[in-house]
């Protein structure tokens, strides 16, 4: 459905160039839904932006291509963008909860996509905008409420069947459940997870947890400071992570359905994206660093499944699991 080949996005600014985005390769399988990973700042808005082609002018996408069903999107005139857009592929972007307007009633807000992206009549609009609510179970009758009527989780709710109105092949989810309390974010990843399966829907979904991602996704891309560093399928990458970056997020995170052990976070801040490091990015937090991490960028390496990882030691890392395991291995 959609393959990434060397994503790479720098913003201009005044300091230079931000390296948000390195050469970033995954792909999305058609009815599956992919987790990208990574804490704040290591660029996975701007991946879903620059998919989406709704990055800001100070952005310059290089690389690629961005297949979408064998189109490279990068390429694409605006036109032929917005033609895609809603129709074939949706975007629910970060803010999506605030994102709403607050003057207008929900309903009509839906109904707006319909009229203008998909040439519904107003009356053919409210019937979908009610088949659309009944899809994520909210009742009809509060299409005509106004957004701050609704919970946090509804008006995420709200904002999927918004993204859901056109029948897009592909849905680009930006933490769609960061801002809700753990009951709210499973239910909206229940009702997410169940659309996906009875549309066939591929969802990206964008989150900084991995216990979400080991709730609701098939796939999973770990990204750090702009690199893909890890990717495959969950049950391959959350149970036998191959790069100690996974392993510490795993650490970090309490898990979704179990009750929290010890939470052990990662020593230390991704390094400043205008000047990255120049061997491996993770180098200066990551406990098993070596002379030859801090010299030379690990490429991404597939080995069985499809599992890949971003590391000069992951043929090690049976080993170095364990030992990541253990909170004094990331304490300095
Ligand atoms: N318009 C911009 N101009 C300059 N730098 C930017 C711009 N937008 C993002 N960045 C920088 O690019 C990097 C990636 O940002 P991005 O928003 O993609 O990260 P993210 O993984 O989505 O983070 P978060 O989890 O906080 O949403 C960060 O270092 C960020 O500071
Ligand atoms: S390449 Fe080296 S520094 Fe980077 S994650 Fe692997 S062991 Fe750590
Ligand atoms: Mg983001």
């Amino acid at each position: 459905m959609l393959s990434i080949r060397d994503l790479t996005v720098r913003y201009r600014t005044s300091q230079g160039p931000v390296h948000a985005v390195d050469s970033a390769s995954f792909s999305v399988p058609r009815g599956e839904v992919v987790g990208l990973v990574g804490e704040s700042g290591c660029g996975k808005t701007t991946v879903a932006r620059a998919v989406m082609g709704v990055v800001p002018r100070t952005a310059d996408i290089l690389g690629g291509p961005v297949l979408f069903e064998g189109r490279d999107l990068i390429r694409l005139s605006e036109r032929e963008r917005r033609a895609l857009r809603w129709k074939e592929m949706a975007f629910i972007p970060q803010t999506a909860m605030n994102a709403l307007d607050p003057v207008y009633r929900v309903g009509r807000q839906i109904e707006e996509v319909l009229v203008e992206r998909g040439g519904r009549s107003r009356s053919q609009a409210r019937a979908r905008a009610e088949e659309l609510f009944a899809l994520v179970g909210i009742d009809a009758r509060r299409l005509d409420d106004y957004p701050h009527q609704f919970s946090g989780g509804m008006k995420q709710r709200a904002s999927i069947a918004m993204a859901l109105a056109l029948e897009p092949k592909l849905v680009l989810a930006d933490e769609p459940v960061t801002a809700l309390d753990v009951i709210v974010q499973r239910q909206v990843l229940d009702v997410l997870k169940e659309l996906q399966a009875r549309l066939r829907l591929s969802v990206v979904l964008v989150t900084h947890d991995i216990s979400v991602v080991a709730y609701a996704c098939d796939r999973v891309v770990v990204m750090y400071a702009g690199r893909v560093v890890e990717s495959g399928r969950v049950g391959d990458v959350l149970e036998r992570p191959r790069h100690p970056y996974t392993m510490g997020l795993n650490n970090a995170f309490p898990d979704l359905e179990r009750a929290a052990g010890e939470l052990v976070p990662i020593e230390g801040s991704p390094p400043n994206l205008l000047d990255p490091p120049k061997g491996c990015r993770f180098a200066p937090r990551c406990p098993f660093a070596e002379a030859r991490c801090v010299a030379e960028e690990p490429p991404l390496r597939t080995e069985v499944d499809g599992h890949a990882a971003a590391c000069w030691r992951s043929d090690e890392a049976a080993a170095l699991r364990p030992l990541a395991g253990e909170a004094a291995t990331w304490r300095r």
